[in-house]
């Protein structure tokens, strides 16, 4: 019998939806023992809330502060920036006993931040967070870029981020996987070449961690109840940047700080990223901007009946569970629906 223990939190638009807040509140329900970081790399920036301190986490498992006696590991499959994996490391107080970057994570180096950072194309048609992420990415494939158990700075906190997530699913214990970027940035799926580096959806957030498909046991999309998108490309229904602040619903990126852009929650996009990601639950983030009544709020019976009736509506038009929706930036901030 193959363990079903893994969940994947797959972003379900173009980013930005609110996962890491998503993943710090479904760890401390699930109590994941092990958590462990997919996607592309240090062009993600997951917002953490924790105490009034914000946190803009680019490698490490957003679950540290909710779920501190878990292992929090980066898979294979992730690009990683050694002196920005380090010094969060270190701020996020863990050690080389609860942190695993895979020996065969790809290394983004100085000169690929230089490269991108040099390339008009990338800088102002796609516009990329200029992370570097795309061309260490791009040696990685020609097989001439360094790997993570070749790097010194690195070592102490190097291991088998794969065999970790294994020996959990085998103890049958509760594994996370951490997506970042969304399914309409994906490489495959997004709006070519308006996307990042690498296939983000579902299967392949697996693959980053070296989980095959029958080991999982749910794929959690993240909306947020509207849409952002930073960067160019096109977004259906962008509103202007004046309505945007009227709604409340100007943001800017944790990485790159520039202002994203909106537009209205859209089932069809929905529709389809529920379909690429075979997801089988819905979070929404930032419910709390649409209904500023359930700011805050942590248990269903509190929500408002026109927020009831809203949430019922995004599982008709989506056919699959909302499962929790964020009221707040803090994690603490979540309401489990079911
Ligand atoms: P990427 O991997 O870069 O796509 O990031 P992400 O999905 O983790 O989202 P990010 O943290 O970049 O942006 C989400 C923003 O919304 C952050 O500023 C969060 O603090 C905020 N946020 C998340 N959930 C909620 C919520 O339920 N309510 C409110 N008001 N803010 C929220
Ligand atoms: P790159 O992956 O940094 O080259 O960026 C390519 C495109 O994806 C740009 O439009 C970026 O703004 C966008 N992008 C990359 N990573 C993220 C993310 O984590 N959140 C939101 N947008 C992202
Ligand atoms: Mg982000």
């Amino acid at each position: 019998m193959t363990n079903q223990t893994v969940t994947v939190i797959v972003g379900g638009f173009y980013g930005d939806e609110g996962k890491g807040k998503i993943v710090a509140a479904v760890a401390s329900r699930e109590k994941p023992t092990v958590v462990a970081r997919a996607g592309v790399g240090t062009n993600a920036g997951h917002t953490i809330v924790h105490e009034n301190k914000k946190y803009g986490i680019r490698q490490i498992p957003s679950a540290v502060f909710d779920c501190p006696d878990a292992k929090f590991v980066i898979g294979p499959g992730v690009l990683v920036d050694p002196i920005i994996a380090v010094t969060e490391i270190k701020t996020l107080g863990l050690t080389k006993d609860n942190i695993a970057i895979d020996n065969h994570c790809p290394i983004i180096e100085d000169h690929h931040i230089t490269q991108e950072r040099a390339n008009y194309n990338l800088m102002h048609k796609i516009g990329s967070t200029g992370s570097g992420s795309g061309a260490a990415w791009a040696d990685h494939v020609m097989r001439s870029g360094p790997i993570a158990r070749d790097n010194t700075f690195l070592t102490e906190f190097v291991g088998d981020a794969v065999g970790i997530v294994h020996g959990a699913i085998e103890r049958n214990e509760n594994v996370l996987i951490e997506g970042t970027q969304a399914t309409f940035l994906s490489l495959y799926h997004g709006e070519y070449p308006w996307c990042t580096s690498k296939d983000v959806c579902a299967s392949s957030l697996c693959a980053d961690v070296g989980v095959g498909p029958l080991h999982i046991k749910d794929v959690i999309v993240v909306f947020k109840a509207f849409i952002t998108r930073v960067g160019n490309g096109y977004l259906e229904n962008e509103i202007s940047v004046e309505e945007m602040k009227e709604r409340g619903w100007d943001e800017y990126g944790t990485v790159t700080g520039r202002p994203r852009r909106a537009a209205p929650f859209d089932f069809k996009l929905a529709k389809k990223s529920i379909m690429l990601n075979s997801a089988s639950k819905i979070a929404i983030c930032k419910v709390d901007v649409l209904f500023p009544e359930v700011e805050g709020i942590t248990e269903k019976e509190h929500l408002s009946t026109r927020c009831l009736e809203w949430i019922k509506s995004i599982e008709d038009g989506c056919g699959i569970p909302v499962y929790c929706i964020g009221t707040g930036p803090d994690a603490k901030h979540t309401v489990f629906m079911c």
